[in-house]
């Protein structure tokens, strides 16, 4: 079976071609970082409008990457939420005028869903059930995953998401955008334990990373003078740390707590190479097997989405052309 997803919910235009909800044919991503780095952030009126001007061209070439025409597409899988409405608007017309026009099925998918299912792209990917931390731009959430698309919610932030504690503390420190890139790589030469940044929640499931922020921008304000480049790293290298110490250890504890052997790490966030270093290293000692997808699969792409709509499609799940975008959208399909 072959499905076409589409994928527009922020800044990124994606469309892919997936053979049976595992094996990716074509992944192509039209990125707008560089229209927003200017305003240090994702401007929704600019995403929508670039959305509109690569939605096609992007579409085209994923088909002609798989070497497919459409009309070998057996089914369209779209992000239709959570995300910004007027970008999700985009993919999702798109995905309803394709599907209408070819008579080909298709399925709205949820994004949070959609970078779990990044995993099943992988080569040897978990069987269920397993814990997911979904770490991105907006999410920090840890779910129970169980066939049936049986989705429990065991954690969550209660203030910003770990992509944006990245990226706000970037902004503070103005070393550039996105902040979780930058701040990836100039962690590396950085000694990650000369600053004690706060922990917050200890004891619970959930998260809170704005006291952390917080910490940032006191330090900053009782200085004198303004941090030195060469001190950055040693900042940078602490803070990320901290990130760090809070998701590795809650969603390990989550597992222990559900008597579950496997993690996934998916999204934005878990890109980040110390992220990947610390769960594997913690997982090894804990016993828990660790799954993260490649780089490209955990920020924003659509082999997730077609992922995730094979198996919506293959259950027999279809929407109709009602369908609506929605800014907000727990992934909890029972
Ligand atoms: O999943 P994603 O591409 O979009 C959302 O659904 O939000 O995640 C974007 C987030 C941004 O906050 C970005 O700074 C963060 O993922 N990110 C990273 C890295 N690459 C992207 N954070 C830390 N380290 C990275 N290498
Ligand atoms: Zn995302």
């Amino acid at each position: 079976m072959l499905v076409l997803g589409i994928e527009s919910s922020c800044d990124e235009t994606a469309a892919s071609v997936v053979r049976d909800g595992r094996v990716m044919l074509s992944n192509v991503i039209a990125s707008q970082i560089d229209v927003h780095r200017k305003y240090g952030g994702v401007v929704p009126e600019i995403a929508s409008r670039k959305h509109v001007e690569a939605v096609i061209p992007v579409i085209l070439e994923s088909l002609e990457k798989a070497e497919v025409t459409l009309d070998r597409i057996d089914g369209i899988a779209v992000t239709c939420g959570p995300g910004l409405v007027g970008s999700l608007l985009v993919g999702l017309s798109t995905a309803k005028a394709i599907a209408y026009t070819q008579n080909i099925p298709f399925v709205g998918v949820n994004h949070l869903e959609g970078h779990i299912a990044a995993v099943f792209l992988m080569e040897n990917p978990p069987v269920l059930p397993f814990v997911a931390l979904v770490v991105s731009g907006g999410h920090t959430n840890i779910y129970l995953v169980e066939p049936e698309g049986k989705y429990t919610l065991k954690g969550q932030t209660k203030d910003d998401a770990a992509g944006e504690a990245f990226d706000k503390a970037a902004k503070m420190l103005d070393i550039g955008y996105p902040g979780g890139v930058v701040i990836d790589k100039m962690s590396k030469t950085g000694n990650c334990r000369k600053y004690d940044f706060p922990r917050a929640m200890k004891d619970s499931n959930d998260f809170s990373f704005s006291g952390l922020k917080t910490s940032l921008l006191n330090m900053l304000k009782k200085r004198s003078t303004p941090l030195a480049p060469e001190e950055l790293p040693d900042v940078v290298a602490s803070y990320q740390e901290a990130i760090m110490d809070v998701l590795v250890e809650k969603t390990l504890r989550v597992a222990v707590e559900a008597s579950v052997s496997r993690v996934v790490v998916c999204g934005g966030v878990a890109a980040n190479s110390r992220l990947r270093e610390r769960f594997r290293e913690d997982g090894d000692r804990k016993k828990i097997d660790v799954f993260i997808p490649p780089p490209v699969l955990c920020t924003d792409n659509a082999g997730m989405i077609a992922a995730a709509g094979y198996t919506l499609l293959k259950r027999g799940i279809r929407s109709d052309l009602n369908l609506n975008a929605v800014s907000r959208w727990p992934a909890a399909r029972g």
